[in-house]
Parts: structure tokens; C-alpha cells; sequence
């Protein structure tokens, strides 16, 4: 296997042509937006500048890593030659089912299909082709380059050897692979995610203010961030997006997303991506005042 597809070039795609890169695959980054692939190449060159400072790299490296990666704004020439192809557009199911209904009618038949989704049914994806056995979840973690972990989930009709193989691959680039079921946010979204709504309810109800649920979970935890500080960095629109995911899939009120998160979705504060969420990104980094939004 030499060519790996990659569909979206935002955080997560960037991260992921990053690590595949690196470890000597040649990637096509697919993005039907020129200057999201610009802004994608621009980010992976500063992170291996950062590796490069610290002496984790060859300055060669980089380049070979950077040469490694072509662009292109059309998935039927991007995946003619890809033996994987990975998705990583935005959590949007509608969104999903479109690529994966194209990208079966695009590659080779015996191109593994697979999603970074966070929480949308792997099971339903690959309905949409004519290779269900084909089609498997591979969730990395943001930033892809930092995380260790790579989430595969299986669909209902994944095939054995494809597992084995998406297993075996994902140590080639250094992560390491926990396989999980295909049900609504699978393993890590299942967890995390309730404990980021129960924090924007303990804000929501004025238990405490931002930085101090925040405080609360780093030293009290040795959680590397704040729960509230961590849904900024992952986008306060994801949060929502998996949120109604697992609330529609198991049909449970304990995963209704917390109406200060929907009030501040609709207002457009996502988070770091948007400048706003819980902390404000555009000067020194100051958490909002969101008790306006409920008093
Ligand atoms: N790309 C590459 N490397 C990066 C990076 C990036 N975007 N951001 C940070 N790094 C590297 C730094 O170079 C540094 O490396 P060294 O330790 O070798 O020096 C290391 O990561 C730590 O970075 P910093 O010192 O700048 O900052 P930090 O100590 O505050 O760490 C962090 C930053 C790694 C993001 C850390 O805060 C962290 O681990 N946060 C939690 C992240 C997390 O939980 N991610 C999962 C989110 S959930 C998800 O992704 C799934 C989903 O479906 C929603």
C-alpha cells in the first residue's frame, strides 16, 4: 500500500495526511476548497518546523514529508490510485453519505474505505456502497500528531482481514489501535462527551464560572485541558453534532445536549475555529462571560 486518500483538509485531515507523510505513504489531500488546502499545507509545514526545532526530525525529513503530499480539489482524480482512501470531512451525516456514495462509484474495487467520523454509524456509511465489507472507522484524536490513539470500529458487514489490515496499518504510523462496536459515539465519545455536557450544565446552572470547572478538572484531575476549554479546541459545533448523534441513536435524555451549548452553536461561537466559545481566542485568551446567555 503506497497511496492514501485523504477527504478534507481541516484540523483533523491535515493531522492525518501529516502522520501517513511522515511515516513514507504518499498522500492525495482532497478538499473541493483551494484555500483550505493551502491553510492545510501551511499548518503541517509549521508542525514539522516544530519537530525539526526540537531535533525529532532531519530538516530532510520535512521536505521528504512535505513532497509526500499532492492536493487536489476533486475526489475522482484524488483516489484513481488510492488503496485507502480516509474521510475526514465535516460531522455532517448528510455530508457523509454524498462522499461515501461518491467514492465508491470513484476507486479501485479493492479500495478500503474508511471515516475519521467522532459518532455517525460506520453500519449506515457503508450502506451507501457496494463494498460494505470494505468500509471501517478509523477515529483519530485531535492533534493527530500528539494523540495516541486510533479508534477503529467495525461495521456490522467489515470483513476480518480488513480489520487486521486497518490494525496493522495504524501501527505503521506509530498509533495505537483499540477496536471498538458501531454504536452511537462509539467508545470515546460515549465517555467524554457526557462529561463535557455535564460541565456546561454546571456553568449553565451557576455552580461555578469557567476557568474554575475548568481548574477543577486540570489539577484536581491532571487533565491536560478543561472540559470547557477542551470543547473549544474540539468545536462547540461538533460537541453538538455528536451530542444529537448519540441522543437520536439511543434515544436517551441523558445525551440531550445542554441548551447553553445549542444557544451558543446558533450564535456562532464554535470555539478556537470561530475566535469565541468559553475563552475568547482573538487577544489574550480570557474566558467569556456566558451567564448572560442565561440570566
Ligand atoms: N500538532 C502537532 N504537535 C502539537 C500540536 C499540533 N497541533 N499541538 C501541540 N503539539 C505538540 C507540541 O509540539 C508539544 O510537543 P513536545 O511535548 O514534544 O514538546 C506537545 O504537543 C505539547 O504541546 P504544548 O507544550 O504546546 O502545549 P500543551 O502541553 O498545552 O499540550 C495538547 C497541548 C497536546 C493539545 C494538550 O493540551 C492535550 O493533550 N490536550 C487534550 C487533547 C485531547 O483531549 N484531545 C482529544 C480530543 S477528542 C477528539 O479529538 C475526538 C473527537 O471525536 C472529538
Amino acid at each position: 500500500m503506497k497511496n492514501i486518500a485523504v477527504i478534507g483538509a481541516g484540523a483533523m485531515g491535515n493531522g492525518i495526511a501529516h502522520v501517513f507523510a511522515q511515516a513514507g505513504f504518499k498522500v492525495q489531500l482532497i478538499d473541493t476548497n483551494q484555500a483550505a488546502l493551502t491553510t492545510a499545507i501551511a499548518t503541517i509545514s509549521k508542525n514539522l518546523e516544530r519537530l525539526v526545532a526540537k531535533a525529532q526530525i532531519e530538516d530532510s525529513q520535512k521536505s521528504q514529508t512535505l513532497e509526500n503530499i499532492s492536493t487536489f480539489t476533486s475526489i475522482s482524480e484524488g483516489v484513481e490510485y488510492a488503496s485507502l482512501v480516509i474521510e475526514a470531512a465535516t460531522e455532517n451525516v448528510d455530508l457523509k453519505l454524498e462522499i461515501f456514495k461518491q467514492l465508491d462509484m470513484a476507486c479501485p474495487e479493492d479500495t478500503i474505505l474508511a471515516t475519521n467520523t467522532s459518532s455517525i454509524s460506520i453500519t449506515q456509511l457503508a450502506a451507501q456502497t457496494s463494498r460494505p465489507d470494505q468500509v471501517i472507522g478509523m477515529h483519530f484524536m485531535n492533534p493527530v500528531p500528539v494523540m495516541q490513539l486510533v479508534e477503529i470500529i467495525t461495521g456490522y458487514n467489515t470483513s476480518n482481514s480488513v480489520l487486521d489490515f486497518i490494525v496493522n496499518l495504524s501501527k505503521k504510523i506509530n498509533k495505537t489501535a483499540v477496536v471498538v462496536k458501531d454504536y452511537p459515539g462509539f467508545v470515546a465519545n460515549r465517555i467524554l462527551m457526557p462529561m463535557l455536557n455535564e460541565a456546561f450544565e454546571t456553568l449553565y446552572t451557576g455552580v461555578a464560572g469557567v476557568k474554575e470547572i475548568d481548574r477543577v478538572m486540570k489539577l484536581g484531575m491532571r487533565h491536560p485541558m478543561g472540559p470547557l476549554e477542551l470543547a473549544d479546541f474540539i468545536g462547540l459545533d461538533v460537541c453538538l453534532s455528536i451530542l444529537e448523534v448519540m441522543h437520536e441513536g439511543f434515544k436517551n435524555p441523558k445525551y440531550a445536549p445542554n441548551p447553553l451549548l445549542v444557544n451558543m452553536v446558533s450564535a456562532g461561537k464554535y470555539g478556537v475555529k470561530t475566535g469565541e466559545g468559553f475563552y475568547d481566542y482573538s487577544k489574550d485568551r480570557k474566558a467569556v462571560n456566558v451567564a448572560s446567555q442565561f440570566s
